[in-house]
């Protein structure tokens, strides 16, 4: 960590560039061949991305694991950190299909309706994961969710799935926006050739085995008939960046999806990602949500957690970092209403040994909250709006430069101007509305945004 005035003297000296803005405390961290600055985390940050995520009309959620806590209990840490931090939650576990229907035609809903309960109390939405999924299938109807070892035929399992998901929409019918509806249902290895020529791979699940596609376009159907106001997923891993050979054939399936006239809504990239020094692919995830807007469809971030082998200081920020972009990308985004986190404390994470995602296990906000925070709030605050027209441009810097030199300015938003909220309005905060024009732009065009990338 440097202090303003070395940081500035470096970059004037070193990399001849004139002033950084100030008094936001930035890290340096010098790579071997390119150096990033990264925004501190700062522990006086407000708590509530909560109020901007509502301001923004976005919903930034996170995965509750309902079996290991008393969710009940709006006392408890974990509880509170949920309430206190999110507006949507998702059951990790507990709406599964092996949760909901542990033998056939006998459900259970204990676990997701402390959930909902728990959700209306805090006024925040309940997402549904997930109607139809090889994992997690319960063993009456396979043993692994891949072999037929029950020897059901086409029509008896298109009949377990029917029913299945009327119970489970229908008893949710009201208390829930949304559902998984199919899960994982993409084979992990794709061909290049296949997917280039319109075509995709699906995964040999028990589904898929003995129903053939019919069981996708009929899960979509009857969710659909069970609540006609149920937005619709798709969901699936390694489908995040445009240029992956998996997102391809998800794109080609999701298409014909549309093309058959079947009733979704969207598609959902869970973004389980690694952090590092500018490993989010910004320019493809972008592209990618952009495409689904194409063709009239959302694309949300449904279990985003980042993986980190560094947890230094320095990595921990650089993971912050990584969590800032992708939150600037899914803001920026118009389909992209939602972002979900995949667990609350580190600890508890199906990765844990990664330290994915935005509490240590004692509920210590780490860096990367802040990131996933300050992406929020300068969104959601409009800093740097000082001539109060709804968006931070060029004229802004006008309004702020006419301010400093005549001392008034029409029309002015002091708050706004003071775009480093420091007091006073100087040049400093046209240094800083200038950052956030910049960082705009860069997300725009795919290339990140909330990061000072030099050299790089
Ligand atoms: O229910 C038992 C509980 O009774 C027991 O005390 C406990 C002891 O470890 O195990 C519990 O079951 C485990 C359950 O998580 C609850 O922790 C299962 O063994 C374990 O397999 C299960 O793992 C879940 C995994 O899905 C299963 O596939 C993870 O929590 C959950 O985070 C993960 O989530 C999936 C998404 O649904 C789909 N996308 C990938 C994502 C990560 O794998």
């Amino acid at each position: 960590n440097y202090t303003y005035e070395e940081l500035n003297d470096y970059f004037e000296n070193t990399l001849g560039i004139n002033s950084i803005p100030n008094p936001i405390k930035y890290s340096l961290f010098a790579d071997s061949d390119n150096y990033r600055i990264i925004q501190t985390a700062s522990s006086n940050g407000s708590k509530p991305n909560k109020e901007a995520a509502d301001q923004l009309k976005k919903d930034v959620g996170v995965a509750v694991s309902i079996y290991n806590t008393n969710i009940d209990d709006d006392n408890q840490m974990y509880s509170k950190t949920i309430y206190q931090n999110f507006n949507m939650v998702v059951a990790e576990n507990e709406m599964k299909f092996d949760a909901t229907e542990p033998s056939r035609n006998n459900f259970n809903y204990y676990n997701g309706d402390r959930l909902i309960k728990f959700a209306q109390r805090h006024n925040m939405k309940v997402r549904g994961h997930a109607l139809c999924w090889h994992s997690q299938c319960p063993q009456w109807v396979s043993k692994d969710g891949y072999s037929n070892d029950k020897g059901w035929t086409k029509t008896e399992l298109l009949a377990i799935l029917k029913n299945h998901i009327f119970n489970v929409v229908k008893h949710f019918k009201g208390n829930i926006c949304e559902w998984d509806v199919v899960n994982e249902v993409l084979d992990d290895s794709q061909s290049e050739s296949g997917v280039n020529s319109g075509g995709y791979k699906m995964r040999n699940s028990v589904w898929y085995n003995v129903i053939g596609l019919e069981f996708l376009d009929s899960a979509f159907v009857w969710a659909h008939q069970a609540d006609p106001d149920m937005d619709l997923y798709i969901n699936d891993y390694s489908c995040d960046y445009a240029n992956q050979t998996k997102a391809k054939a998800m794109y080609n399936l999701v298409k014909n999806l549309v093309k058959r006239k079947v009733p979704i809504t969207g598609v959902g990239l869970q973004c389980h990602l690694g952090a590092g020094p500018g490993w989010v692919d910004s320019l493809n995830m972008v592209k990618n949500m952009k495409q689904y807007e194409e063709l009239g469809l959302k694309c949300i971030i449904t279990e985003l957690d980042l993986g980190t082998s560094d947890t230094s200081e320095r990595g921990l920020n650089i993971q912050a970092d990584n969590y800032r972009t992708i939150t600037n990308i899914f803001l920026n985004a118009k389909n992209s209403p939602h972002a979900i986190i995949w667990g609350v404390t580190d600890d508890k994470s199906w990765r844990s040994n990664e330290r994915p995602l935005l509490f240590d296990a004692n509920f210590n906000p780490k860096p990367a909250y802040f990131g996933v925070c300050n992406a929020l709030k300068i969104k959601a605050s409009k800093l740097g709006d000082a001539n109060n027209d709804g968006s931070v441009n060029v004229n802004d810097i006008t309004t702020i430069a006419t301010y400093i030199l005549n001392g008034t300015a029409y029309p002015f938003n002091f708050n706004n101007a003071d775009a480093n909220q420091d007091g006073i309005i100087n040049v400093n905060d046209i240094t800083s509305t200038a950052s956030f024009i910049l960082d705009n732009h860069l997300s725009k065009v795919g290339l990140g945004g909330g990061m000072f990338a030099v050299n790089e």
